[in-house]
């Protein structure tokens, strides 16, 4: 291989740039600030770095005239011929003589001992001295002319002990000539200098300790600042003999010569050897470019490539190897053990710079790959950001509830306002994956979903609110006409406030359904829940927020569902409320109801005051009993007692069976009930106090009349009914979801065009369910049949709805004597209860005279009171039939017959005395007559419950005199007419009375 090759290809391996960080071949302790030193040196060299295939042209050519130069001259050891030279003077102290670089001139050399990496020949290397005899000395040479010195690897085994400081080195060293000398500055040393002269003036000023530690730092040469640099250039081995001087080192020196090129040229394996080291230099300078440095200077400087001694030196110079390996290479004089040695350790360097790029790369691929991850979700953010998609996002988030609160911050409660911000701030600080930030986000949701002090716009007229109510529920007059004074209060006084009106009756007579009339009459939001079996607290408070899946109570729901805070809430079935091991939410519903703490009901989740002052709280119950009693003194109850027939058939004909026949889809016309039909139904088949029963009737009496009319219609004329039905109900939504967008625009007070083009909206939606509806009626009188069906009486009904159930109360037609008609209120309505006494005779020994038993599903307070009767009768009888031992001789059995039915209560104690003296006097009591009344031992008739109830359910058995005690009269005269029509009733306030008009003869 041709040197030209050589260097071409040393050259082409360093294409690459020179800026690249690397860890630097030179770890001398101050490599950093030289190294530019080092390459504006490089730089000055012509050509300087630009341009790599120039550059290794320009080294070629410049080795190529240095060859010719020398193979003019005779070969010279050292043929740095340029920066040889000056003249040699005797030193002031040390008679070191400064001359050319000559081996004859120099027998002995100054000392200059290296820390770290002994110095190559032909290689430039800084070093850094802080000996400052020995910088001065050098520092003298120079201006002289030049100076040369002798560097000395220092040996580290140990502490030197040794008398000879110069046997703490290594033998072989190298003759360095010094290019330049660099002062470093000593920073603290002048400031040490400064205040040592100024004295101690200034001490308080400036740190004791500090200037201290300086000081030893100092003494010790290890100090940033201070010393100089050498920037020293090898030339050639050097042993050194003895020590001349000691303080700086002088030593007597043998200079080394490499042998001849010339003698080697026939050695193959030495050539191979060299031009291995060659191609490795080319694979280093691929691994590490600053190894280029080097190779450059040795090349400009004046190296020839051939020359094997100084290929090794240069290859080793190259190398990061320790300080031992290169101090073996300076110490073996033998060429081609020591290029061996210098392959060895550039195949290793080659190794280490491999495995330092593929780190490099290893760690660039992977920093590459966070960036590019970085960057793709940057993108996908913004992307998502753009499709309106980003959900997750803090700020999104953050943005979507103070949008969310806007509307509502003015309105909201001051501290509503604060723990929303704070909440806000909280989520900002948190991580999206955290549990905390899932609940503080859960939180602000709800916070951010209540209607925070916005109410719906009311309706407060009282004609329009009549017809709502009058439209859905006959009768009921008592709750109609409080939610008409309702209106009427907040008529008068500009504003409403929320109220809490409990309805209690026996069950299917509307309490539930009419909730919803209330609303709709008040055009306000409607929301209901039902607390019959409610054990837990947290339904109606919330939980707390630290449980797993919290969740506000019921009204926050409410608030949210409804979006406004005067919503009406129908609290549902509130006599059934549990009462579980979580509490009693009996008990939490006395904070929720009562007018003077649900201003600022407080929720266990929202933790938050909210006002529920305005809202419009209805409660249902079937009985009053079951009510705790400070509950039951918050609500104000409207009682519904059952209907009668009259009014149970007005409502099935003007609400029930229109119902009926739409959900069954029988059109209006086409099927009909005979009123002796209607009336068998009431009277024979639903005789309880509701119409939930009679309602289902007539449901099934319509569902088999739908089955033979679509029988005889055939399934045409079915699809083209169903089709127009579709038609109606597609007609309903489209008309709600308008009214909506109508209600919406109104609240949010836009322009009034929109509002306009709302309201045009909705009554376009009218108009096209009106159209559908009677596309509806079309449909049906098309396909309707010539004759509607017509459901009778008797024969008829009975395919209808099957057999009437034995129902009757009226065991008997005539009762007999010990039977009596009680009249009974139960939590289905009233009814009427037969009380039949039957006396055991008692003879011979075992006479058990007076003793009484009870059957019939008696509670305590019946079987109180039937003792109280049995005493008071024996009393009784025994002051107004003196003669009659009848309860002596006789043990006493009293039945309430037809009692799966719980009863309990006193108001049966007259009907059992009345039972008992009849059978006493073997009189039968009066045909026809009722009665009702708790009396006292002494025998005063107590006034009782449910008087309408009673009376309605007499009048349904056929009743025609009632007994009642003087303290109802009040309750009686409240009835209205139709209820009272054709009885006869009479108010009793003592026992006396009650015999009078039941038993005796007159
Ligand atoms: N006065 C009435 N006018 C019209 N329909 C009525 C009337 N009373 C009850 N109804 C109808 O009877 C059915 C049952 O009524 P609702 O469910 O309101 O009874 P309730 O009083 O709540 O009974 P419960 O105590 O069992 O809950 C409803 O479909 C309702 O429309
Ligand atoms: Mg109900």
């Amino acid at each position: 291989m041709s040197l030209r090759n050589a260097a071409r290809a040393v050259a082409r391996a360093t294409a690459r740039p020179w800026g690249r960080a690397a860890v630097p071949s030179n770890a001398d302790t101050a490599v950093a600030p030289l190294r530019a030193s080092g390459r504006r040196q490089i730089s000055e060299f012509p050509g300087g770095s630009n341009g790599d295939d120039a550059w290794a042209t320009r080294i070629w050519n410049t080795m190529r005239a240095r060859s010719r130069q020398r193979s003019a001259r005779a070969f010279h050891s050292s043929s740095n011929a340029a920066s040889e030279g000056g003249s040699a003077t005797p030193t002031s102290g040390g008679g070191i003589m400064v001359a050319s670089g000559h081996p004859s001139s120099h027998p002995q050399v100054l000392v200059v001992p290296l820390n770290r990496r002994p110095l190559m020949p032909g290689v430039i290397m800084p070093v850094r001295v802080m000996d400052e005899r020995l910088i001065q000395e050098i520092e003298e040479m120079k201006a002289r002319g030049q100076a040369y010195v002798g560097t000395f690897l220092k040996r580290t085994e140990g502490e030197s002990e040794n008398v000879d400081p110069s046997d703490d080195m290594h033998d072989i060293g190298t003759f360095a000539q010094v290019q330049s000398v660099i002062r470093v500055p000593d920073i603290s040393a002048d400031t040490l200098k400064n205040e040592d002269e100024k004295g101690s003036s200034r001490d308080d000023k400036v740190d004791v300790k500090a200037k201290a530690e300086a000081r030893v730092r100092a003494a010790k040469g290890e100090d940033g600042g201070g010393g100089a640099t050498l920037l020293l250039l090898g030339h050639r081995r050097l042993r050194k003999t003895a020590t001349v001087r000691h303080q700086p080192m002088v030593v007597r020196v043998d200079h080394i010569k490499d042998p001849k090129v010339a003698d080697r040229d026939d050695d193959d394996v030495l050539k191979a050897t060299a031009n291995e080291v060659i191609a490795t230099i080319k694979d280093l300078l691929k691994v590490n470019p600053l190894a280029k440095e080097t190779l450059q200077y040795f090349a400009q400087r004046f190296q020839d490539f051939q020359d094997p001694a100084k290929l090794a030196d240069l290859a080793a110079s190259m190398c990061s190897a320790d300080d031992g390996a290169l101090q073996e290479i300076l110490d073996t004089l033998d060429v081609r053990e020591r290029l061996q040695a210098a392959l060895v350790l550039l195949k290793k360097e080659v190794e280490l710079g491999k495995l330092q790029a593929d780190i490099g790369r290893r760690v660039e691929e992977k920093i590459s790959g966070d960036q590019r991850r970085y960057f793709l979700m940057e993108q996908l953010k913004s992307i998502k950001k753009e499709l309106g998609m980003e959900r997750d996002d803090k700020t999104a988030l953050q943005e979507k509830f103070r949008a969310r609160f806007a509307p509502f911050k003015d309105g909201a409660p001051a501290h509503a306002v604060k723990t929303i911000d704070e909440e806000l701030n909280k989520l900002a600080g948190l991580e999206p994956s955290s549990s905390e930030f899932n609940v503080t986000r859960n939180y602000l949701e709800w916070l951010t979903s209540i209607p925070w002090g916005h109410s719906s716009e009311e309706r407060l007229d009282i004609s329009q609110a009549a017809d709502v109510l009058d439209a859905d529920h006959y009768g009921l007059e008592d709750v109609k006409e409080r939610i008409l004074e309702f209106i009427a209060v907040g008529q008068l006084r500009g504003t409403t406030q929320g109220k809490i009106i409990t309805m209690v009756g026996p069950p299917g007579v509307g309490k539930t359904s009419i909730g919803q009339s209330i609303a709709r009459a008040l055009d306000r939001k409607f929301f209901r829940f039902s607390v019959g079996g409610l054990s837990d607290v947290a339904e109606i408070k919330g939980h707390r927020r630290t449980y797993v899946g919290a969740m506000p109570g019921k009204l926050v729901q409410c608030l949210k569902s409804t979006g406004v805070s005067n919503p009406v809430v129908l609290i549902d079935e509130v006599d059934k409320l549990g009462r579980g091991f979580q509490g009693d939410p009996a008990s939490a519903l006395l904070e929720l109801l009562d007018p003077e703490q649900n201003g600022s009901f407080l929720d266990h989740y929202l933790d938050v005051p909210v006002d529920l002052s305005k809202v419009l709280f209805v409660c249902t119950a079937n009985v009053l009993d079951t009510i705790p009693g400070p509950l039951l003194d918050r609500m104000e109850v409207v009682r519904l007692s059952g209907y009668i027939a009259d009014e149970k058939r007005a409502i099935a004909r003007t609400y029930l069976e229109k119902t009926a026949k739409e959900r069954s889809g029988v059109g209006e016309k086409e099927a009909s009930i005979s009123d002796a039909a209607m009336n068998s139904l009431i009277e024979d088949y639903c005789r309880e106090a509701g119409v939930r029963n009679l309602q289902k009737h007539l449901e099934k009496i319509y569902r088999k009349v739908a089955l033979k009319l679509a029988k005889a219609k055939g399934p045409e004329a079915s699809k083209k009914m169903g089709q127009a039905r579709n038609k109606v109900a597609a007609a309903k939504k489209a008309l709600e979801a308008k009214e909506d967008e109508l209600k919406k625009a109104n609240v949010s007070a836009k322009s009034k065009k929109t509002v306009e083009a709302a309201e045009k909206e909705v009554e376009d939606a009218k108009e096209a369910l009106a159209a559908a509806e009677a596309a509806v009626i079309e449909v049906i009188e098309s396909t309707a049949m010539s004759d509607p069906i017509v459901v009778d009486a008797g024969k008829d009904l009975i395919e209808y709805v099957g057999q009437p159930p034995f129902q009757t109360d009226r065991i008997y037609e005539q009762t007999p004597p010990g039977v009596v008609t009680g009249l009974a209120w139960t939590s289905m309505g009233g009814s009427t209860l037969y009380i039949e006494c039957t006396a055991i005779h008692q003879n011979g020994t075992d006479k058990k005279g007076g003793t009484l038993t009870t059957t019939g599903q008696l509670g305590d307070v019946m079987k109180e009171s039937s003792s109280i009767a049995h005493t008071f009768a024996r009393s009784f009888l025994a002051g107004r039939f003196p003669g009659n031992t009848f309860f002596d001789d006789n043990a006493l059995h009293i039945h309430v017959p037809a009692g799966a039915t719980p009863k309990d209560g006193p108001s049966a104690g007259c009907t059992m005395i009345t039972g008992m003296i009849s059978l006493a006097t073997d009189r039968p009591v009066k045909p026809n007559l009722a009665m009702t009344g708790e009396v006292t031992l002494t025998g005063i008739v107590m006034p009782i419950g449910g008087v309408k109830e009673k009376t309605i359910a007499a009048r349904r058995s056929g009743v025609t005199t009632i007994l009642f005690p003087e303290g109802n009269k009040k309750d009686w005269d409240e009835l209205s007419d139709d209820i009272k029509e054709g009885l006869e009733v009479h108010f009793v306030s003592m026992y006396d009375e009650v015999y009078k008009h039941a038993l005796s003869a007159e």
